[in-house]
């Protein structure tokens, strides 16, 4: 009998200690351990991002749970590691990425059917001043016309300089830009969101 409950409460703190570690990330620069609640309506907003450190996924959380967007997640089809991000070598992948301006790291998935939202909230970190070279994979695969893109960026002290505008002209016209910025250091969610509904306010029929 008390075999059985250790086993039952076993599998229980085997399976709570997963879901914390899914939920948990580690930021360089916001103020958030925890992933908040998202809870997404049919407004035709979706917060696309890629973060293959989690600070960006931070704040695109924080964003989608103040605009009750949907998320979606831009994988790298080949995962990117630590060595990856290692910016203090220049021959690092993420460092060789940005000085090859006609890479197109190839993306895990794409949205399965991004004609259902209006807008579409992008969010990335800076590499090097601009947009990691999978945003442009990103805007250069899928159809944005029609649609407004609102950039976001994390960063250890860029702002979103000529990032966005460059990813703009790589998607080419039919979608409407606006500003964006950066998601501001030290920030926790709810600096977050505030300052999401500051710059962006979804059209009526999106609310
Ligand atoms: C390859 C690489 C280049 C970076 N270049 C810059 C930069 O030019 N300016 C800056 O402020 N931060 C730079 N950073 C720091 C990231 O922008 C920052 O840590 C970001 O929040 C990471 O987001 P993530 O955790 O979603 O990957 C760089 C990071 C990497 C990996």
């Amino acid at each position: 009998m008390i075999k059985k409950f250790l086993i039952v409460f076993l599998v229980l703190v085997l399976a709570c200690g997963v879901s914390l570690a899914e939920d948990a990330v580690t930021s360089a620069t916001l103020k958030i351990d925890r992933l908040p609640a998202v809870e997404a309506e049919d407004n035709g907003i979706l917060v696309a991002y890629f973060s293959p450190d989690d600070t960006t996924k931070a704040a695109a959380y924080a964003i989608a749970a103040a605009l009750h967007a949907e998320l979606f997640e831009i994988e790298a089809a080949e995962p990117y590691t630590a060595d990856d991000l290692n910016y203090m070598s220049s021959k690092s992948r993420s460092m060789t990425e940005m000085k090859d301006a006609a890479i197109r790291p190839a993306i895990a998935a794409l949205p399965e059917d991004l004609g259902k939202y209006d807008t579409i909230l992008l969010g990335y970190p800076i590499w090097g001043g601009q947009a990691p070279k999978i945003l442009y994979t990103f805007v250069e695969s899928v159809d944005l016309s029609g649609k407004t893109v609102v950039p976001f960026c994390t960063s250890n002290s860029s702002s979103i300089g000529s990032s966005a505008v460059n990813l703009q002209k790589a998607a080419g016209e039919g979608a409407k830009w606006e500003k964006g910025g950066r998601v501001r250091k030290g920030d926790n969610a709810e600096a977050i969101a505030q300052w999401i509904t500051e710059i962006f306010v979804p059209a009526a029929s999106e609310q």
